[in-house]
């Protein structure tokens, strides 16, 4: 089965760790994101990714060299201009050849569902769009739906789509099941999206799919993070050491990083070539390939992809690749080097 992987957007939310790394190839755990992504594809049927671009595709052929991911054929679908989510998908379908029924992933959801099963819930239900959906507290960020006729259908609730809302004004959803980024489609949705032009899978054609009556979803209860925020992205790392994920894991810290055994680590993940040096203390943290933190630094709740100098504090902060905090400095809630 293809798959089409959206990959195209500019990952302005995760900046500045964005402006060197796509955020597609930023690590979850060690392994690219992307890569997470596409061997949970493969493990629920997909064979065939085509990946959605809408930039420069080297940072993607170094990861994948054979243009293969595990057993998953691996392509690419360069926009000659940003298409926006449904124009991405059709760009990519049509480029690929796509002719049966596929699926759709956003690049950034970290999630355990079971790609097979929202298969089976789409075929079961003879649907042209089958979308899965996840309950959350607050949905008024998202696309939120209202589903009728639910029935248990691989491992939770299926039924039909009657309203697709994107960002609601808060009071106002239909429910508290969002829209969690993963779809299987019918080529039939193609032919509903023009071609060569922007067009928007959340405004456009998911309200024109409910309205035909032929949307269904697949609510689960499944771990799922959409990785695109900073907080979250630093969530979807730390959750991989707790053991809670079906099929995620990781190592706390890469063999490959240089951390002084006079270091206080705690709930922290330290990429390759990182350094950590000694009487640091650094919790709740990411600190990203070739971060650095030097002695006696302190470090809470961070992402860290360039340089904390000695005895600095950092605390709920993004420090990009070209971020240096100076010796002795104090950094909170704020991103190195400051975005615009
Ligand atoms: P922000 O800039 O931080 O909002 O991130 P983003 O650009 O990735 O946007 P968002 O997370 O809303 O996009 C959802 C998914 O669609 C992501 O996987 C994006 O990579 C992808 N995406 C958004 N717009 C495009 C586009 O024009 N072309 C392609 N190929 N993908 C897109």
């Amino acid at each position: 089965m293809d798959a089409v992987v959206l990959v195209g957007g500019f990952g302005t939310r995760l900046r500045p760790l964005t402006e060197q790394i796509p955020k597609p190839m930023l690590p979850v755990g060690h392994v690219p994101m992307i890569e997470r992504l596409i061997r949970r594809l493969g493990r629920g049927g997909v064979t065939d990714v085509v990946l959605a671009l809408g930039f420069k595709p080297e940072p993607f052929h170094e990861a994948f060299p054979a243009d293969r991911c595990g057993d998953v054929r691996v392509t690419y679908a360069v926009e000659p201009e940003p298409l926006d989510t449904a124009g991405a998908i059709r760009f990519a379908a049509d480029t690929a050849g796509i002719d049966s029924t596929f699926v759709v992933a956003n690049g950034d959801v970290m999630t355990d569902l079971d790609v097979g099963a929202l298969v089976e819930a789409h075929r079961v239900a003879g649907a042209e769009a089958t979308i899965h959906l996840i309950g959350v507290e607050d949905p008024s960020a998202f696309g939120v739906v209202e589903l009728v006729d639910g029935s248990e259908s691989g491992g939770g609730r299926a039924g039909r789509i009657e309203r697709f809302v994107e960002k609601p004004a808060p009071g106002t959803e239909p429910s508290n099941l969002i829209n969690a980024g993963t779809y299987v489609f019918e080529p039939a949705v193609l032919e509903r999206i023009p071609a060569g032009r922007r067009v928007s899978i959340e405004r456009d054609t998911f309200p024109e799919l409910v309205e035909a009556g032929s949307m269904f979803g697949l609510a689960t209860v499944d771990y799922w993070i959409d990785a695109g925020v900073p907080d979250l992205y630093r969530a979807a790392n730390l959750d991989l050491l707790s053991g809670d994920r079906v099929h995620d894991s990781c190592e706390a810290i890469s063999p490959d990083a240089s951390v002084d055994p006079g270091a206080t680590l705690m709930n922290t993940i330290v990429g390759a070539g990182a350094v950590i040096e000694s009487g640091t203390t650094v919790v709740d943290t990411v600190v990203l390939p070739g971060g650095f933190i030097g002695a006696r630094a302190q470090v809470e709740s961070s992402l860290v992809m360039g340089r904390v100098e000695a005895d600095a504090t950092v605390i709920e902060a993004i420090i990009g690749a070209e971020g240096v905090v100076a010796e002795g400095d104090h950094v909170a809630f704020d991103t190195v080097p400051a975005q615009q």
